[in-house]
């Protein structure tokens, strides 16, 4: 595993199986794999259980990040022991260098929705969710990366901002962030805030990665969909995120009608050439 660390500057992409034999021919600069961790697990109702073997294979060629969608950080049930179980020997195993997943909840009494549902951002959910850290945190022996998730509701009980929300975790817990760019201009088009605002009160040393993706745009209101190239306005206000917070290992998301390798690596290269542009310009 003695691969090269992922510095700010890097450039990545989601590890997709069926890319694995066009990534073994030329990964085409690509320099890190973010790897949806529930594929590899097996946990029933909760992962696919893919072998092993092209993830071993990755790892000894590749820096590696874990990415989770079930460990329902905000739940008021227990952790699930068997998917921690698992997750904690894949980790010791595969030593990413970060692991993530969102800040949300996703079901009760172990049923999981598979959805990321929002928090309420009030001072009782920042210190559930930063208790819960400190136990994850305690776990993997080192900080969390949690993710800011696109909704389509508000709590009326909420006492605060998402951003000021995040910070206060962020706080309280040590955590770090993985800040999804097109997930804060979704929120933005959709709840009416100022995105660019959002980003300027994240303090930089809190980002450790940066998500863009596609999505689709309604009418009056935009899905979060993962299913298409990133927009203009995510493409500025990851100019903007340059800017203020500085380079930060980058990747693109594509969940849903994936396309081939290249055309991945092409949208990832507009990122990478941002980052050049805001560098000479800076
Ligand atoms: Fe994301």
């Amino acid at each position: 595993m003695d691969v090269a660390a992922i510095n700010p500057k890097s450039f990545g992409l989601g590890f997709r199986s069926k890319h694995f034999q066009d990534i073994q021919q030329d990964p085409r600069g690509v320099e890190w794999f973010e790897v949806l961790i529930e594929n590899f697990m097996g946990v029933p109702g909760l992962g696919q259980g893919y072998p092993l073997e092209q993830l071993k294979t990755l790892r000894s060629q590749f820096p590696l990040v874990f990415h989770g969608v079930s460990l329902g950080l905000g739940n008021t049930t227990e952790f699930n022991k068997d998917y921690l179980q698992i997750w904690t020997k894949l980790i010791a195993e595969f030593e990413p260098e970060w692991v993530s997943d969102h800040l949300c909840w996703n079901g009760v009494e172990h049923k999981n929705s598979h959805d990321l549902l929002p928090m309420p951002y009030t001072e009782e959910a920042a210190q559930h969710i930063s208790d819960r850290l400190d136990y994850i945190q305690n776990l993997i022996k080192q900080p969390f990366v949690i993710e800011n998730v696109s909704n389509y509701i508000e709590y009326e009980n909420s006492e605060m901002n998402e951003w000021e929300f995040l910070n206060l975790i962020c706080k309280k817990s040590g955590c770090k962030l993985l800040l999804d760019i097109n997930n804060i201009y979704v929120n933005s088009f959709n709840h009416n805030f100022d995105a660019e605002n959002y980003l300027l009160s994240i303090a930089e040393n809190n980002v450790q990665q940066i998500h863009l993706a596609g999505h689709h745009h309604e009418e009056d209101f935009i899905v979060d969909t993962h299913d298409a190239s990133v927009s203009d306005k995510v493409w500025e206000l990851y100019r903007q995120s340059l800017k203020h917070h500085g380079p930060k290992p980058t990747m693109i998301e594509w969940d849903d009608n994936i396309p081939e390798y290249k055309v991945l690596v092409e949208e990832l290269n507009k990122a990478r050439k941002i980052q050049e542009q805001t560098h000479e310009f800076a």
